[in-house]
C-alpha cells in the first residue's frame, strides 16, 4: 500500500511536462566514488581519474588516509608519482609537501608559501577495506549502505568493475525504469512499483515480481532461492545504487558506484555483500551471479542516451528519477538536513573492519 510520501508511477498524466532538459544535469554529480582497496596504499600513493580530475589517495605514516587533487599546484606534476613523507605527500618534481587537507606545508627552496599552493581535497571514508571519496571537500550525505543494516554485520567480496556504453543518466535511472524489469530482466511485476523521495539525496523504488526468465541463471535462481523477488533499490546522489533483493529463501545485497567517463560511457564499481558467519562462504557465488546479471544488462543498454522528448507514460518512473536527479543539491545545504551529516575532507574514518 502506498504511503503519503509515495509517488504512484501511473499517476503521471502530462508526462512530458517538467521533464528536465539535458543541460539541467551536472556533468559529474556530487556523490561517493570507489577509489581503491585500502591495501593498495601500503605500496605508496595511488592515482585515479575520478569526476573529471586526477586524484591521489595516500596513507600518512600515522595511518591517516586522504584523497586530494593529484596535479601539483606548482607546475602540475602528478603527486601519485611522489611519495609519502610523514603526514604529507611530497611532489616528485620540486618536493613541495601537501597535507591531507591539501594545504602546502613546505617548499624546500623557499620559506614563503604562496596562496595558490593548495590542492583540492575530497572527503574520504574507509569501509570494508575500501577507500571511498566524495567529489567535494564536504560530503553532502554519508557513504550509502543498506537501510537499517549495520556494515559491520557484513563481509564484502572484492569489487568488480566494468564499463557500460550508456550515459550516466540512463544508468542512474535503470532502477526506476519499469518497462525494463520485464524486457531486460524477465521479471513479471506483481504490483505497481512504489517510488519515494527519501531525502533530497536519495530516491527509493520498491517492487515485487515473479522470476519468469528462461536463462540458465534464472532457472538456477528459481531452483535455489524461489520464484519471486522483492527489490528495494536506492539511488544516492545520482551515482550510488544500493540494491537489496529478497527472494523466497535468500537475500542478495550489492552496492554499485558509478561515474561518468569523458567519452560519455559510464564506469561501474560493484560490491557484493553477505552476512558474517556461514553465509559468508556463499560470497563468491553471490558475486558471480551479480556480475553476470549486471554485465549482461550493460550489454543490453548499449548506446542508450537521455532523450527527454521521447519519454512516454510508461516511462513515468524514469521521469520521476530524472526530475529528482536534476534537483539534487550540488553544494552543502543546511547541515543535518534529513539526517545527513557532512563529512569533512581529511577526516578519513574506518566505519567497519
Ligand atoms: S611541480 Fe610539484 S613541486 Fe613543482
Ligand atoms: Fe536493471
Amino acid at each position: 500500500m502506498a504511503t503519503a510520501g509515495d509517488i504512484v508511477t501511473n499517476a503521471v498524466s502530462a508526462y512530458t511536462d517538467g521533464v528536465p532538459p539535458a543541460s539541467a544535469f551536472p556533468t559529474h554529480p556530487k556523490t561517493w566514488h570507489y577509489v581503491c582497496p585500502e591495501a593498495d596504499l601500503a605500496r605508496g600513493p595511488k592515482g585515479r581519474r575520478l569526476f573529471g580530475h586526477d586524484v591521489v589517495a595516500f596513507r600518512t605514516e600515522q595511518g591517516n588516509v586522504a584523497v586530494i587533487g593529484a596535479r601539483c599546484s606548482h607546475l602540475g606534476a602528478n603527486l601519485a608519482c611522489g611519495k609519502v613523507a610523514g603526514e604529507t605527500i611530497q611532489c616528485p618534481f620540486h618536493n613541495w609537501r601537501f597535507g591531507p587537507d591539501g594545504t602546502c606545508v613546505e617548499i624546500p627552496a623557499e620559506k614563503k608559501i604562496p596562496a595558490f599552493a593548495r590542492q583540492h581535497s575530497y572527503a574520504s571514508v574507509i569501509r570494508h577495506g575500501v577507500v571511498y571519496a566524495f567529489n567535494g571537500p564536504v560530503a553532502l550525505f554519508p557513504l550509502p549502505f543498506f537501510a537499517d543494516e549495520n556494515p559491520s554485520d557484513f563481509v564484502a567480496a572484492p569489487a568488480f568493475s566494468f564499463t557500460a556504453d550508456a550515459s550516466w543518466l540512463m544508468v542512474a535511472s535503470q532502477g526506476f525504469d519499469t518497462q525494463h524489469f520485464e524486457s531486460v530482466h524477465e521479471r513479471r511485476l506483481l504490483r505497481p512499483p512504489r517510488l519515494e523521495r527519501v531525502s533530497p539525496f536519495a530516491l527509493r523504488n520498491r517492487w515485487e515480481a515473479e522470476i519468469v526468465g528462461v536463462t540458465f541463471r534464472d532457472r538456477l535462481l528459481r531452483l535455489l532461492v524461489g520464484t519471486t523477488v522483492a527489490l528495494d533499490i536506492w539511488n544516492w546522489g545520482g551515482g550510488g545504487i544500493v540494491v537489496r533483493a529478497a527472494f523466497a529463501h535468500a537475500y542478495s545485497r550489492f552496492l554499485v558506484f558509478f561515474r561518468p567517463l569523458e567519452d560519455r560511457r559510464t564506469h561501474f564499481d560493484v560490491h557484493v555483500f553477505a552476512p558474517r558467519g556461514l553465509a559468508a562462504l556463499t560470497l563468491p557465488v553471490r558475486r558471480l551471479f551479480t556480475r553476470g546479471h549486471l554485465e549482461s544488462e550493460a550489454a543490453q543498454v548499449r548506446g542508450t542516451e537521455y532523450q527527454p522528448s521521447h519519454l512516454i507514460g510508461a516511462d513515468a518512473g524514469m521521469i520521476e528519477c530524472f526530475r529528482w536527479l536534476a534537483a539534487i543539491p550540488q553544494t552543502p545545504c543546511r547541515p543535518g538536513i534529513n539526517g545527513e551529516h557532512p563529512v569533512q575532507a581529511s577526516a578519513c574514518r574506518r566505519s567497519t573492519p
